[in-house]
């Protein structure tokens, strides 16, 4: 049988694009600015971007393009009768404990999206936003529901398989996402005050940076990256011979960083001028956003298209996740695809149900000094995503054939490959090594 390809260089890119970009764009890079220090987290952030995970993605791209499988049937068919494929394993783990507070951050991205439809042409209200934001993350019933209302949305797409819609409105989607960002980033910038948040932003304070905000920084970047878990490894099974990986790979880490950049700028600068505090939380994107609202004309109808636009991109990336799962679930067990997201669907929602309650009646249930949030969110970013990096990087720099790596790098030889040295140089010395520094810093203090 003949595997699904996708259309070409624009159907892989949508898809990979559609999978990084989301709320760990939105949502959890301008908090995790506020919090670790501005300017000095970029720099890091960005550093590992561009010399640790872009080689990163061209390595899952080439696993998954070589194998033309599932994450852990790719190990399986690369290195057979070897423990390679426990990556993939655990890349199915990562993708649960994600799913698992992630589904509940979609949750209150509908709960605003409600609100702001309820209220469409009156002015948004920002008498108290703060309050608005710890009522509905600790309220016991109602994040609940709207996470159940969101998985319910994931499962029916990755049920019926429509990836063909998906794509098809990913690509519209994304660059309206992305002119609405830049809309609020003006209005943002043009608030009185604003200047400061801009200073947060790119004039580094390197005394700030610990191994905490280095860990961070490398989580995130693995994180909003959609890497580390075997996502790309899918994708990739699904690219034509003929498109060059390298290229796919930059063009994805770069539309990436783009988005995040463009959220830091849109929120920061707000959160200086109103007055909020930069070390807010996850809270923060959504107090801030529902203030700049409010200084456009019809804010709530905006609002409205924003929150819709949002919710579509954290329903790609979800069913990113989703299907890495249901995938492996399928032909492991044999189970029927329905029946197999169906479970999954249930099993997380479980999860995030707990992770809700954890941001109120269950805040004193700590998981390793953690709430059951913060537990999913730690152990899968900054862990379990880097580990996995950093095997794939050893397996594709010291377990595969050079000459393997080198054709599936230059499609059998018909590209230049002139960066091939470099991106060699770094899966086999400097991505492991600088991963693993990272990780002894952190046991070792
Ligand atoms: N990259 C997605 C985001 O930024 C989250 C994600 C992580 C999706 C890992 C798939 C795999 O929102």
């Amino acid at each position: 049988m003949k595997r699904d390809e996708f259309s070409g260089f624009f159907g892989v890119l949508v898809a990979a694009v559609g999978s990084a970009v989301g709320l760990g764009n939105l949502w959890r890079f301008p908090y995790l600015v506020g919090q670790n220090g501005g300017a000095a987290f970029i720099l890091i952030y960005l550093a590992f971007v561009m010399i640790i995970c872009l080689p990163i993605i061209i390595s899952e791209f080439i696993i998954g393009r070589r194998s033309r499988a599932n994450t852990v049937k790719a190990f399986q068919i690369l290195a057979p009768n070897t423990p390679w494929s426990i990556i993939g394993v655990v890349g199915v783990l990562a993708s649960f404990c994600i799913m698992a507070f992630y589904t509940v951050v979609g949750g209150w991205t509908l709960d605003y999206l409600f609100r702001s439809l309820i209220h469409l042409f009156s002015k948004p209200d920002i008498s108290s936003l703060e309050s608005q934001f710890t009522n509905l993350v600790t309220s016991p019933v109602r994040p609940i529901l709207w996470t159940v209302v969101f998985m319910i949305f994931n499962a029916f797409i990755v049920m019926s398989g429509v990836k063909k819609g998906i794509e098809k409105y990913s690509k519209i989607m994304m660059p309206v996402l992305f002119l609405m960002i830049v809309i609020l980033m003006i209005q943002s910038f043009t608030l009185p005050g604003a200047a400061k948040g801009v200073e947060f932003l790119v004039k580094p304070d390197f005394s700030k940076i610990n191994t905490q905000v280095v860990l961070a920084a490398l989580g995130q970047a693995f994180f909003s990256l959609s890497l580390g878990m075997g996502c790309m490894i899918t994708y990739g099974s699904y690219i034509p011979s003929r498109e060059n990986l390298s290229k796919l790979s930059f063009t994805t880490a770069i539309s990436d960083t783009l988005f995040a950049i463009l959220a830091g700028l849109a929120i920061m600068p707000a959160v200086f001028a109103f007055g909020i505090s930069p070390q807010e939380g996850p809270g923060l994107v959504f107090i801030v956003l529902p203030r700049i609202f409010a200084q456009i004309p019809l804010g709530n109808l905006f609002a409205v298209i924003f929150f819709i636009i949002l919710f579509i991109a954290a329903i790609t990336s979800v069913i990113s996740l989703l299907e890495v799962i249901t995938a492996y679930v399928t032909e492991r067990l044999k189970m029927k695809r329905t029946i197999a997201v169906l479970l999954i669907s249930l099993m997380v929602t479980v999860c995030a149900s707990f992770s809700s309650l954890s941001q109120g009646v269950l805040k004193e249930v700590k998981l390793f000094g953690r709430t059951i949030f913060d537990f999913f969110d730690h152990l899968s970013a900054n862990i379990l995503l880097p580990l996995g990096g950093l095997f794939i990087v050893l397996f594709v720099g010291w377990y595969m054939k050079k000459s393997q790596v080198y054709d599936e790098f230059t499609n059998q030889g018909t590209l230049k490959g002139t960066l091939f040295g470099a991106f060699y140089f770094i899966i086999r010395y400097v991505a492991p090594v600088a991963i693993a520094a990272v990780f002894l810093d952190l046991i070792l203090r």
